[in-house]
């Protein structure tokens, strides 16, 4: 089995056995942590396009149950995500550069789609080789990017489900929505 498919069918054996999202991330985050000082070798050019107009989703695997996805993402300085949640648990590996990651709380006590009010938590600097991961429930609320002349960055995330929509925060409207996301097939 290739190195690519053994890290993919790992994790997948990993999450499948846990029933919890907080002990999957537990159990996988060592996994994506060795995988990291080798997956330079193993991504592939189309892993690691780049997109002027946004940060690039570069699929490297979706399971056909829709239950495991693992994308490469490639930051060109300047591109940050929207404040999101994800809905599922996942686990993060920086490959290159540093990536940015600024936390929000929710604080209105509520978990509907309105009346949010979300104050800033704390920023994270993610440097090459370093994991990060999550769990819903509450809501792992974010803001992830590239500050204005840093350099580019390449990120691995898996995520336990298809990560094709995520939910967007807007902090004027104290509101929420669910977009779908697009990514490159690889
Ligand atoms: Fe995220």
């Amino acid at each position: 089995m290739e190195p690519l498919q053994a890290f993919i069918a790992d994790c997948r054996g990993r999450a499948a056995q846990c029933a919890h999202a907080a002990i999957a991330v537990e159990a996988i985050a060592p996994v994506m942590h060795r995988f990291m000082r080798e997956a330079e070798r193993f991504l592939k050019p189309e892993h690691l396009r780049a997109d002027p107009d946004h940060y690039a989703r570069n699929a490297v695997y979706i399971a056909p149950e829709q239950d495991l996805s693992l994308f490469a993402l490639v930051w060109t300085p300047g591109q940050w995500t929207p404040i999101h949640d994800h809905g599922s648990w996942g686990v993060v590996g920086v490959l290159r550069g540093t990536l940015h990651e600024r936390s929000y709380v929710r604080v209105d006590g509520k978990t509907g789609d309105a009346e949010i009010d979300l104050k800033p938590g704390g920023v994270f600097l993610l440097d090459p080789g370093t994991i990060t991961s999550f769990v819903p429930n509450p809501d792992h609320i974010h803001r992830t990017g590239v500050p204005d002349n840093a350099q580019p960055v390449v990120s691995l995330h898996l995520y336990g489900r298809n990560m094709d929509s995520f939910h967007i925060y807007d902090l004027d409207a104290r509101s929420r929505r669910r977009v779908n996301v697009a990514h490159n097939e690889s």
